[in-house]
């Protein structure tokens, strides 16, 4: 993948951060997916009083997207770290739930980008993060 669209998938991930409702665990995650037509759809992490009911960014990104008809994922960048932090010092990996959702949409082929700025940051492709991977091809 061009370093022009994942720098921009980058600064889009950080953006969302910004937007994080994360009163519980204090720790603020953007995401940005690229769908194949080239769009770009942003999501933070959304908690809950109810903690089983906060939605990761990831899949806030991916439910905007598939809501609004795309349903092929080329890639994802995400951004996480403490709200307040005045830096990100850690990679934020997708969670397993997380992993699992952008496989039906992404495939193996799909590029996972995480980051602690626009400079420091690791590309994979999401068969490396989900080897094995369950899908749809299991049902047939
Ligand atoms: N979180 C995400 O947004 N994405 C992940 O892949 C892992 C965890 C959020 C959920 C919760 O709001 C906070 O990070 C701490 O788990």
């Amino acid at each position: 993948m061009e370093e022009e669209l994942i720098v921009t998938l980058l600064i889009n991930a950080f953006d969302a951060r910004m937007y994080s409702y994360c009163p519980y665990s204090g720790y603020a995650v953007g995401a940005a997916i690229l769908t194949d037509d080239d769009e770009i759809y942003r999501g933070c992490n959304v908690e809950n009083s109810s903690y089983g009911a906060t939605i990761c960014a990831e899949r806030c990104a991916g439910l905007k997207a598939v809501s609004e008809g795309k349903k092929k994922f080329r890639a994802i960048a995400i951004v996480g770290a403490p709200k307040d932090a005045s830096e990100v010092n850690d990679y934020a990996y997708p969670c397993g739930i997380c992993r699992q959702f952008l496989y039906e949409f992404g495939g193996g082929d799909m590029t996972v980008i995480v980051a602690k700025s626009i400079d420091d940051k690791k590309v994979f492709k999401l068969s490396e993060l989900l080897p094995e991977a369950f899908s749809s091809d299991n049902l047939n």
